[in-house]
């Protein structure tokens, strides 16, 4: 996969890109995240990348033609047939798992970092195949956005985790995972459920589906509308709201 990264900060994406799994992916030939600095496809003296807002207002608006340049480059240099462009941004479709699974089949991605008070609309119109959120909130930028996009794509890639861990997780299915232990099995008093120590694999696999079942009722009871559960696994849950309430 090849991720290109447009940005007027490089800087600030250089971190999180050259440390553990991203940089191992890159590494083994996994991924090639380039970053792009914007300011590279300007043509004035002053490398100009933003500019008042028509009709006037607070803040800076990014300007289209060097984005338009930056992408129309990166895709004349892709040899990839078709590039998905898409840009970080609150207006965005919200980030998720499954969008996550859908990003890493593609080929080739190149995100734009917005900044300032916004991108200039001809950007989002005409050049831009998706927008995407990483949550309800306002960053000061796409930057951290594109970078939890990235990692989250990246890990997803064949070759990145061994298949078991990205299949076991939480979000795989729509179900919270289960508590975790490793050794000492005593700290401070605190033990390590006995069921974990039995070595009874049928047992320990029972245990952390009810776990897990348990969790997501107490911490975000919608996605059990989704999840695929068996009868006696309803029965369950049921029992488990009984004694709730
Ligand atoms: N840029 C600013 N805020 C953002 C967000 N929440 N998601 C994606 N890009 C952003």
């Amino acid at each position: 996969m090849k991720i290109d990264v447009i940005t007027i900060f490089p800087g600030i994406l250089e971190g999180p890109f050259k440390e553990s799994m991203i940089k191992r992916a890159a590494d083994q030939g996994v991924v090639e995240i380039n970053l792009v600095d914007l300011r590279d496809y300007t043509h004035d003296q002053h490398r100009q990348v933003d500019d008042y807002p028509y009709g006037g207002g607070y803040g800076m608006v990014l300007k289209p033609e060097p984005l338009f340049e930056a992408v129309e480059d990166l895709n004349n240099r892709s040899g990839s047939a078709n590039p998905r462009v898409i840009l970080l941004t609150p207006q965005g479709r919200r980030f998720d798992q499954h969008l996550a699974r859908e990003l890493a089949e593609i080929e080739h991605m190149i995100l734009i970092c917005g900044r300032y008070e916004g991108v200039d609309e001809r950007v989002r119109t005409a050049l831009v195949d998706e927008e995407i959120s990483i949550g309800d909130f306002v960053l000061t930028g796409g930057e951290l956005a594109a970078a939890v996009v990235v990692d989250a794509v990246v890990r997803l890639l064949p070759g990145v985790l061994a298949e078991e861990a990205s299949a076991d997780e939480s979000f795989t299915e729509p179900l919270l995972e289960y508590p975790h232990y490793t050794r000492p099995s005593v700290y401070r008093d605190m033990e390590v459920p006995p069921v974990l120590l039995s070595g009874n694999h049928g047992e320990i696999a029972r245990w952390r589906r009810r776990q897990s079942l348990q969790r997501t009722l107490e911490k975000r009871p919608d996605l059990l509308e989704k999840a695929d559960l068996l009868p006696e696994e309803r029965i369950y849950l049921e029992d488990l709201k009984k004694k709730q309430s």
